[in-house]
């Protein structure tokens, strides 16, 4: 049985094995450029991870881990575009180092790449990968859909949220430990329960990493902090800061979104000292423990022995205390 550190250096030699040093230089260097700076490399780790669970030889889920996070990485070169967001794992982002076109474009020759390294699979498993990643590939878009809607909307329910960032962020982790339990030879009801560990784990992680976007450290978390505030995200802590607050916060809160022309470090402040004096860090916090709990529970459920299942809980544990 592999443990976290094992898995987490298969992964890495597998990304280092692809090969970008291709022609046209300018469609592949954006590419290597985004891939080098690593990130966490958390959704190829899940599918081995999962295939782990149900059988031992993870290599036959090494491509389709490999796919997935290749995948992920064209999500971040347009979403960063979208958000208009300058700096990635603590670089400049594709469309600053190049421009917008770049990302647009390398962002899809990596889908189509993602799906080749995907059919590496073995083809006893290949039609029921396939619809687990282009499902949860769908998914990504349609969250995705839904935050740029949400943008220039001031009545997000903070259900209508948690549907989207379930969308934009939790299907694609729970497809990567579905696709991951299907190459291991998974039961239906297993893969299913290992699906919920990740939506689980998924809403856990978005709340996160929008508590990070305020409170983070931006040399750890390698992004610009502020950027959600700045773009006026519907994120857990502004849904929940217009809920609870006052006449007059509320009233300073809605100036702040309604404002066209602002010194973005000043937006953040204010914004931020709303938040502290409502204290929304505080329900979103309780709110990513009880998606966590929710995941554990579907992980306790899972039939094979709580050793295999160890380095699960240790991710999931690890993902509340993540700084970057
Ligand atoms: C960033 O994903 C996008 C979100 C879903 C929040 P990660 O936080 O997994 O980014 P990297 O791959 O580690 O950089
Ligand atoms: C993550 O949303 C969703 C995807 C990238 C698909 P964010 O926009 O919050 O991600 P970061 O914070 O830019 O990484
Ligand atoms: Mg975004
Ligand atoms: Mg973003
Ligand atoms: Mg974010």
């Amino acid at each position: 049985m592999k443990r976290l550190e094992d898995i987490h250096q298969l992964v890495k030699d597998g990304m280092a094995s692809l090969d970008w040093n291709i022609a046209p230089n300018g469609l592949y260097d954006p590419i290597a450029y985004v891939l080098s700076m690593g990130g966490k490399r958390l959704r190829p780790a899940l599918v081995l991870l999962a295939c782990q669970l149900f059988d031992e030889r993870i290599e036959k889920a090494l491509y389709p881990a490999l796919g997935f996070e290749v995948y992920h990485n064209f999500t971040l070169l347009h979403d960063d575009v979208m958000d208009k967001a300058d700096m990635r794992r603590g670089k400049p982002t594709v469309h600053k180092k190049w421009d917008e076109n770049t990302a647009i474009l390398s962002g899809d020759a990596m889908i189509i790449k993602a799906y080749q390294l995907l059919a590496k699979c073995d083809a006893s498993v290949f039609k029921s990968v396939f619809d687990a990643f282009s499902e949860a590939a769908l998914g990504v878009c349609e969250g995705q859909q839904y935050d740029m809607e949400f943008e220039s909307r001031t009545d997000v329910k903070l259900t209508e949220y948690l549907e989207m960032i379930r969308l934009k962020t939790a299907v694609l982790l729970a497809g990567a430990l579905k696709a991951g339990a299907l190459c291991g030879g998974a039961s239906e009801k297993d893969a299913d329960l290992i699906y919920k560990y990740g939506i689980g784990i998924g809403i856990a992680f978005q709340i996160k990493d929008d508590l990070l976007d305020v409170y983070g450290d931006e040399k750890k978390f390698g992004k610009a902090i502020g950027g959600d505030i700045f773009c006026n995200k519907k994120t857990f802590l502004l849904i929940t800061a217009l809920e609870k607050a006052d006449e007059s916060s509320r009233k300073e809160l809605m100036a702040w979104i309604a404002k066209e022309q602002f010194d973005r470090a000043e937006k953040v402040k204010a914004v931020t000292a709303i938040y502290d004096k409502l204290d929304v860090r505080t329900d979103a916090e309780k709110a990513m423990r009880e998606y966590y709990e929710s995941a554990i529970t579907a992980l306790d459920m899972i039939a094979v022995s709580k050793t295999v299942k160890q380095p699960l809980y240790d991710l999931a544990e690890n993902l509340l205390y993540r700084e970057d």
